[in-house]
């Protein structure tokens, strides 16, 4: 049986423009504890579940993988149940296939759809290489082959800010002999140290360098995944559009590490009430209710740290970047170039199809404020976070948006488009 989602980048949705957005959400888990957590449960001895794992196609990906290197897992409808392997997994037959997810592919191995071929793998390969690990690459990007080795710890200081890296570091480190130390210049989202603890793995931080030893052993683990809030951005982005618009979401991840989103939006004029903190796992769960300002958005730069922590939430608020009064900046978010797609050269390209002014740089974007947008003709290019953006982008546009790979959205939120709907006012 396989979990991967076949996804279907030629479909099309058409998005009407929105009066405002009211409702209740609860999102599906979150998509990087959700890789971890499929992770560790298949390395760990005894069995794992997990409710509200992500629905995306990236961790059924993972859970494929998983499933290929010998562990045991099941799925009904949002919960998953994995029997873990206790540290000794089988070589696959064949090719793991990673389906879209880099996280899967960082993390593990491999191979994946021809976006994800293309995504630089030397950042990970070259640490690994140095634990002793024996790897081949085609060109810097996957296939990746990997032959079982030896491997021992090492310090290592990430040059890019990676949380990928990171945590593909540490899951080696728990297999190395000796300590492994990843030291970083930006904090990047710490899912792989927490799960690592849930798991039984004893982790040492410091403010910027995480260290594990060497053959620890895990135990499986229940899990409820928090809502996924690179997910709820989406929702955020487009209610904080509308003054009339106000939305709560129960049960969502609130991990510091994720949550800088809900401080650009403060900064922007949006009122932001957190209640019911509680933790699971290390991880930080709490109700979110957004209600926008009546006099519109304001304006916010994104830079140095900030870039890095909100990596996976640029998109859309470039994508709402037009409708603030005084424009979104955006710099050093090189990274971005490197996603599923170039979504710094994507989020320009559909915005001035749109009719709005943008001005591109090697490292982000200047998003004037004060634009009005019409409806058009945009293009996902299989990515999943740009055909949300986009449609968020629609909604306060004047006339009709056609996005084309609307479906990419199921790489991590299949549900994307239902739950707009049910929650936009037209
Ligand atoms: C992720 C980290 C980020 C992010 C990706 C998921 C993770 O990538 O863009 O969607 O789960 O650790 P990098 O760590 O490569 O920046």
């Amino acid at each position: 049986m396989t979990d991967t989602l076949k996804i279907e980048k030629t479909s099309e949705r058409t998005i009407h423009p929105a009066r405002n957005l009211l409702g209740t959400l609860r999102l599906p888990g979150d998509k990087s504890i959700s890789h971890r957590y499929a992770l560790l449960s298949a390395m760990s001895k005894g069995s794992s579940r997990f409710k509200n794992f992500s629905t995306g196609a990236d961790c059924a990906s993972s859970l494929d993988c998983m499933r290929q290197l010998g562990a045991k897992v099941t799925r009904s409808g949002d919960t998953v149940e994995v029997e873990g392997c206790a540290g000794t997994l089988t070589p696959p037959g064949g090719l793991l296939d990673c389906g879209n997810s880099g996280s899967t592919m960082r993390m593990f191995t491999l191979e994946g759809d021809a976006s994800l071929n293309r995504r630089p793998m030397e950042r990970v390969r070259k640490p690994l290489l140095e634990m002793g690990a024996s790897i081949h690459l085609r060109d810097g990007h996957a296939p990746i082959e990997i032959q079982g080795a030896k491997l021992h710890g090492i310090a290592y200081r990430t040059p890019v800010p990676s949380a990928q890296v990171k945590t593909a570091l540490l899951f080696a480190g728990l297999q190395a002999a000796g300590t492994t130390t990843v030291t970083e210049a930006v904090r990047t989202r710490d899912h792989g140290e927490l799960a690592l603890r849930a798991f039984g793995a004893e982790v040492q931080r410091t403010t910027d360098s995480v260290t594990i030893a060497g053959g620890q052993k895990l135990h499986g683990i229940e899990a409820t995944v928090p809502g996924d809030m690179s997910s709820a951005a989406f929702f955020l982005c487009a209610a904080a559009l509308f003054p009339e618009s106000s939305l709560v979401f129960d049960q969502l991840g609130m991990n510091p590490t994720r949550a800088t989103l809900l401080d650009v939006l403060t900064a922007l004029g949006a009122k932001i009430h957190v209640l019911n903190l509680e933790e699971n796992q290390g991880e930080l769960i709490g109700s979110v209710q957004l209600t926008a300002p009546s006099q519109g958005l304001g304006s916010t730069e994104i830079r140095g740290a900030l870039a890095a922590q909100l990596i996976d939430e640029l998109p859309v608020l470039a994508a709402i970047g037009p409708y603030t009064r005084g424009g979104i900046r955006i710099r050093d978010a090189r990274e971005l170039r490197v996603k599923e797609s170039d979504r710094i050269a994507l989020v320009a390209r559909n915005l001035r199809a749109m009719g709005a002014e943008v001005e591109e740089f090697e490292d982000g974007l200047d998003v004037p404020g004060g634009q009005r947008l019409h409806g058009a003709v945009v293009d996902s290019d299989g990515d999943h976070r740009i055909a949300m953006a986009f449609a968020v982008a629609a909604l306060r546009a004047e006339g009709d948006t056609l996005i084309q790979g609307a479906d990419a959205a199921a790489i991590s939120f299949p549900e994307f488009f239902a739950l707009l709907d049910q929650v936009t006012e037209r």
